[in-house]
């Protein structure tokens, strides 16, 4: 099999570490991520590297060079709800790839490779994303250790029952010699490469992102004998919330906002909803902006709450500036595509990345490879063979060109 179809098989093969039968859902911490990693490893071993987990639960693989310093490749290998096959596993199986052709070829580079296959970028089991990523680059908020996931279980415990240890998280963070950089390959999760017929694009910056828990209060009450003006519905002010995200972000260029989850209490079809939680996820590349926005958008939420009679409580989960990737990155990755006789296109991602996280440890770069429709976070991802030949190829180049520097 050649090495472009064995990384899309192997992204179908972790399609089966799943914690859901039928549907492809791998948490932070799950038995459905101990599946994928095991596997994962193997491929590293296979490829000649020496295969670690560290704290917080990352899979690293180290291929050593001839020299003391180290380039980073990675992506992750956790998933959201209900994903596709490539968002992350892509990366991953590419970064091996690229390692085992050296390896055939019985190739030392002047410095060592470390794939990085994180243990958590979307953040679906704790809200709060690039654990794995954050751990690595020094910058994981240990307050966080104290998060629970839907079953109550805290984020301490789900790492320590992963086999991490949450005590020592700090000592995951990069030591020794500063890398040379760190450089992913991901899905598009776009439409420009698609519409350009480009196989792939080189990232010129990562878009900020923040993320908020917001919490209106009514009160729960019955659904047949309460009048329709005695109510304090909390899913109807949440509601209008919703509509409220969707025009504020449609009228207003270059922002995305999302609210993706609702939790309705107690969630029955005869009592009146007295508690929703639901999330708001707020995007902009420029970060001013999209802290304007955000502003606004808690404003909307207070001004619903107080016309409605119903309380709220917000919590800001995350925020991410926006990253530019590094032009000496963003250079050789360019130089490697035109090597291989593509166009170079450079563009921007709305998705948020590992590397964002790990542009506060070296420099960033990122290869993005066409996906069809541009569909993403849905079971319909999918990639060709020959984008993925030309990825693998690429980052192959890229890797030749470090080494000249
Ligand atoms: C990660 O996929 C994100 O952009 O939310
Ligand atoms: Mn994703
Ligand atoms: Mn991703």
């Amino acid at each position: 099999m050649t090495l472009p179809r064995i990384v899309i098989e192997r992204c179908h093969y972790l399609a089966r570490c799943s914690e859901e039968t039928g549907a492809i859902t791998r948490p932070f911490a799950s038995e459905a991520m101990r599946c994928a990693q095991e596997v994962a490893g193997d491929w590293m071993r296979e490829a000649g590297m020496a295969v670690r987990s560290d704290n917080v639960g990352n899979l690293r693989g180290r291929f050593e060079g001839a020299g003391e310093t180290t380039l980073l490749l990675g992506s992750h290998l956790d998933s959201v709800r209900n994903a596709g096959k490539y968002d992350g596993p892509l990366g991953v199986a590419v970064a091996i790839a690229a390692v085992q052709r050296l390896h055939d070829a019985a190739r030392r580079l002047p410095f060592a490779i470390e794939v990085l296959a994180f243990a958590d970028e979307e953040g679906l089991r704790f809200g709060s994303t690039y654990l794995g990523s954050r751990a690595v680059a020094g910058t994981f908020d240990l307050a966080d250790l104290d998060r629970i996931d839907a079953d109550g279980v805290t984020m301490r415990d789900a790492i320590r029952a992963f086999g991490g240890d949450p005590e020592r998280i700090e000592d995951d963070r990069w030591s020794g010699e500063p890398p040379l950089g760190y450089c992913e390959v991901h899905i598009e999760q776009g439409p420009v490469l698609e519409a350009r017929n480009l196989a792939v694009g080189v990232v010129s910056a990562i878009a900020g992102q923040e993320r908020h828990r917001i919490t209106f209060t009514g009160e729960a009450a019955h659904a047949g004998t309460t009048p329709m003006d005695k109510r304090r519905d909390a899913l109807v002010a949440a509601s209008v919330f919703v509509q409220a995200v969707e025009g504020y972000a449609g009228s207003s260029d270059g922002l995305v906002a999302t609210v993706g989850q609702l939790e309705v209490r107690p969630g029955a079809a005869n009592v009146v909803p007295g508690e929703v939680t639901l999330s708001l996820d707020v995007r902009h590349a420029d970060d001013a902006l999209r802290l304007m926005a955000s502003r606004r958008l808690l404003d909307v939420a207070a001004e619903i709450a107080k016309r409605r009679g119903v309380g709220l409580k917000t919590n800001q989960i995350s925020e991410d500036a926006t990253v530019p990737c590094s032009r000496r990155l963003v250079s050789s990755l360019s130089q490697a595509v035109r090597d291989l006789g593509h166009p170079v296109v450079e563009l921007a991602s709305g998705a948020g990345h590992d590397a964002a996280a790990m542009s506060t440890l070296t420099e960033v770069g990122m290869l993005f490879v066409r996906c069809k429709g541009g569909v993403s976070h849905n079971p319909a991802e999918s990639v060709t063979t020959e984008d993925v030949a030309v990825a693998i190829d690429v980052l192959s180049q890229f890797l030749e060109l470090v080494a000249q520097e």
